[in-house]
């Protein structure tokens, strides 16, 4: 099973992000379709990579054996003093290329192009500042895992899923107090030094610092997730797009948990100078599971479809099931 390749394609400066919902009515084997044939050909228009997500329930009702088991929508998350709320949307696509102009024109034709099947509910351009930073001036992806352990930590290796992915996207927005803090203090807020990035000592390192949150070990093996972070926005307006992967939600949930304090009750320090807009789960289907899906019969199309209903009555969060449902 092969991964989608944009997961890996690391580099590209520009990037825009689109969360949509599916049509009221809509035949959810035809939304995954319409999402599928976006990996054809016109992803290499103007030399852009397009990557697609779909919510965990609408994938799993029309590839059952294709669903990480344990991937489902994001539900908010409550600790004692701040809430990370869900806003979880039917899809995602994700366009990133090497100009404004190439990705800009992928994106609007990507939009189009899903009309009228889908309606974009969230949209987001991403940019990498200072070649590896995050908005907050400090290096972003050091504790990543290498080019070669990557796929290990994002990729499920066994069925159901094999070759997927689950997908945490999230917009954070910065406030300027972090900025006014004096370099010492942010260090202690992230865990590491702001120049170099090298990660405090025990004896300094606060129980409340980024890093302490969600270094997380269980059965003696530390969680690994894949992040490719971008920066959003302008001047008065901006933050961090989250872009986690993980070969299943449960390490990308344990991190949220802990940076909210919903387990213990300590809060990452980081989530005082940056507050959650949004949050939603995606599975990344691999490209030959997605393929699978566009050679069905159609007759076997249309009876997954009709069996697919159910799941989207139960969904939790998102508008996109209740136009789903209602037919
Ligand atoms: C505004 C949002 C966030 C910002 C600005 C941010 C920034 C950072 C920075 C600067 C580092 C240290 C350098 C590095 O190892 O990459 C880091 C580490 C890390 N972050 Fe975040 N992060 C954010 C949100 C999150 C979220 C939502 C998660 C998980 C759900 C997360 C998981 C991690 C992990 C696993 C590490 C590596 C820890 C280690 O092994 O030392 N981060 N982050």
């Amino acid at each position: 099973m092969t991964p989608q390749p944009g997961i890996f394609a690391v580099g590209a400066p520009e990037h825009c992000y689109l969360e949509l919902d599916g049509a009221p009515g809509s035949d959810p084997a035809d939304l995954v379709g319409a999402l599928a044939g976006l990996l054809g050909p016109a992803s290499g228009i103007a030399g852009a990579c397009v990557t697609v997500g779909l919510r965990p329930e609408l994938w799993r009702a029309v590839a059952p054996a294709a669903a990480p088991p344990d991937a489902a929508s994001f539900e908010h998350i409550a600790g004692p003093e701040i809430t990370i709320p869900a806003a979880q949307h039917d899809a995602w696509v994700w366009i990133a290329g090497g100009s404004r102009s190439g990705v800009f024109d992928v994106a609007v034709s990507v939009s189009r192009s899903l009309r009228p099947r889908f309606g974009v509910a969230h949209e987001i351009g991403g940019w990498v500042y200072r070649t590896e930073r995050d908005l907050t001036g400090f290096i972003d992806g050091t504790e990543n895992p290498a080019p070669v352990e990557a796929p290990e930590a994002a990729i499920r290796t066994e069925s159901p899923g094999e070759g997927s992915s689950v997908l945490l996207f999230q917009q954070w927005r910065h406030l300027d107090t972090f900025a006014e803090l004096p370099v010492a203090e942010q260090e202690r807020v992230i865990g590491r030094t702001k120049a170099d990035s090298v990660e405090l000592g025990e004896d300094v390192m606060p129980p409340d610092s980024h890093v302490s949150r969600t270094v997380i070990e269980e059965e003696g093996e530390e969680l690994a997730i894949y992040r490719r972070n971008t920066s959003y926005g302008g001047p008065s307006d901006h933050g961090t797009v989250f872009v986690g992967f993980c070969a299943r939600r449960h390490p990308l949930e344990r991190m949220l948990r802990r940076m909210a304090g919903a387990e213990d009750g300590v809060r990452d320090a980081l989530t005082r100078y940056t507050v959650p807009l949004t949050g939603a789960y995606y599975v990344v289907p691999a490209l030959d599971a997605l393929a699978d899906v566009v050679d069905q019969p159609d007759d076997d199309r249309a009876r997954r479809s009709r069996t697919a209903r159910t799941p989207h009555a139960t969904h939790p969060t998102g508008s996109g099931s209740q136009k789903l449902r209602a037919r």
